[in-house]
């Protein structure tokens, strides 16, 4: 935990309202609280500034000042984050990006778009779909996280399965570096063969080397059709199965989520839906969606989709017929999180395994969660192979640092290496799974991650305590 001393606390409060201003510096308990927070577990950690910077020029004039006095900063987007990249650990400042909420650039002759980090994913979505262009990655949380901690943790959500993650498109980084130098990461092009790749190193890194202030995206044409239907399983494991038989047919669906009937049940209930048929004998759903521009082979897609999925004794399909029905299924999809968590199970985990290991994936995790009698639920990225894990245990609302959590964690990821998967798909390591890197990184490469951060960050200021400990 870093301490200020008096003197320099006041110096610096001083310095940094010089450079962005008295009401963009906030110190009171009451006003900073908020920012000790994210969306992981229920952790909190205060910091004892919080600034927020409007300027390229602004963000290098604070890390100046914080590089000169060995000051932990945390750069913070909208707080939606699930493994704590956000939360301030080691106290000191917290650098949130809310007035960098300016998209720069829409390059249509390119087909590229230059924004701030502080831009709504959904806002930058919509406005370029008035473009009729596309930026396909978007969360769940799309309508609250922001560009720039996509950035920071490789996000993917449900789109990711036919058009990949943020890391297929960013382009170029604009970037702070923890002693105040300005860095340009590549180049806007599409092909990129010089030296090493910074752009892609950045992206995923969490805050912890170096602090993004531009990012150039590329983005495609707006598929102009979409068809989305739900399909219901009895058996869960079967429908893990039918997800890789679908890739296997020849068909690239835009979406393939899957969610656990618990899920769905809860979901329902928290948003107060009740316009979807549930079956008593239903295990799970596949939620399933192809786009593109001719709609009569999007029929045929889906038509093959579901008749495919009768040897895997999917139950009856319900197709979305419109907007609106669409709207229903995507709102429950993507409250799933927000839902479950209210229902206690707070911990969650984004496991990711190869396509066809879903089904050991599930079968595993159910036997791990009957033999250390939790409660379980899963849903997520079927497509990727990415299944979202909640538990819900009594009395427990955290795995951080928590002997009675940990060992069963260990217990899960030792599994999903064993089947050739790692412990985050989307979400980062950030706080929470730093503990179980080692299950899946080998010394060697931990090793480098380290020396690779000390290169970045010699002090050791940027988001520390975050994905690998100095
Ligand atoms: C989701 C988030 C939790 O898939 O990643 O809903
Ligand atoms: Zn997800």
């Amino acid at each position: 935990m870093f301490v200020f001393e008096d003197s320099q606390l006041q110096e610096v409060i001083q310095r940094f309202q010089q450079i962005v201003g008295e009401e963009h510096v906030l110190t009171q308990p009451e006003d900073i609280v908020d920012y000790g927070a994210d969306h992981t577990e229920q952790l909190h950690f205060s910091p004892v500034i919080v600034v927020f910077p409007s300027t390229t020029d602004e963000v290098s004039g604070l890390m100046k000042i914080c590089d000169a006095h060995h000051i932990p900063v945390t750069p913070r987007g909208a707080g939606t984050g699930l493994a704590g990249g956000a939360l301030p650990v080691m106290g000191g400042v917290v650098m949130a990006f809310k007035r960098m909420n300016r998209i720069l650039h829409i390059d249509e002759e390119n087909l590229q778009v230059t924004t701030q980090p502080g831009v709504i994913t959904q806002v930058l979505q919509e406005t370029l779909i008035e473009k009729k262009l596309f930026y396909p990655p978007d969360p769940s949380s799309r309508g609250s996280c922001y560009i720039g901690g996509n950035v920071a943790t490789n996000s993917g959500g449900p789109k990711a399965v036919k058009y990949g993650v943020v890391r297929d498109y960013v382009l170029n980084l604009e970037v702070v570096l923890a002693n105040g130098d300005v860095i340009w990461t590549g180049a806007n092009v599409l092909k990129n063969s010089t030296g090493y790749a910074l752009t892609q190193l950045m992206i995923g890194s969490e805050g912890t080397l170096g602090i993004v202030t531009q990012i150039v995206l590329k983005v495609i044409p707006l598929p102009a059709h979409n068809l989305l239907m739900l399909a219901p399983f009895n058996n869960l494991e079967k429908a893990g199965a039918a997800v890789s038989a679908i890739f296997r047919s020849g068909i690239v669906p835009s979406v393939l989520e899957l969610v656990e009937i618990n899920a769905l049940r809860i979901v329902c209930a928290y948003i107060d839906n009740s316009s979807i048929p549930l079956r008593e004998d239903t295990e799970a759903h596949l939620l399933i969606e192809v786009d593109g521009n001719n709609m009569d082979q999007l029929m045929k897609e889906m038509e093959s989709i579901a008749t495919l999925l009768e040897s895997f004794d999917c139950g009856e399909v319900y197709f979305a017929d419109d907007e609106q029905q669409k709207e229903v299924l995507w709102k429950l999809r993507r409250r799933v999180a927000e839902a479950v968590k209210a229902d206690g199970y707070t911990i969650e985990e984004d496991t990711v395994v190869p396509r066809a290991q879903l089904p050991a994936l599930i079968r595993s995790m159910k036997a791990l969660a009957q033999e250390e009698k939790v409660e379980v639920v899963c849903y997520g990225h079927a497509g990727d192979g990415n299944l979202h894990i909640r538990l819900k245990i009594p009395g427990e609302t955290n795995s951080y640092n928590n002997p009675n959590v940990t060992p069963l964690l260990m217990k899960l990821f030792e599994r999903v290496q064993q089947l050739g998967g790692t412990i985050s798909g989307e979400h980062g390591i950030g706080l929470i799974q730093k503990p179980y890197l080692p299950i899946v990184l080998s010394d060697a490469s931990r090793m480098l991650l380290k020396e690779i951060k000390k290169v970045f960050d010699p002090k050791h200021i940027l988001n520390p305590g975050k994905i690998i400990d100095a």
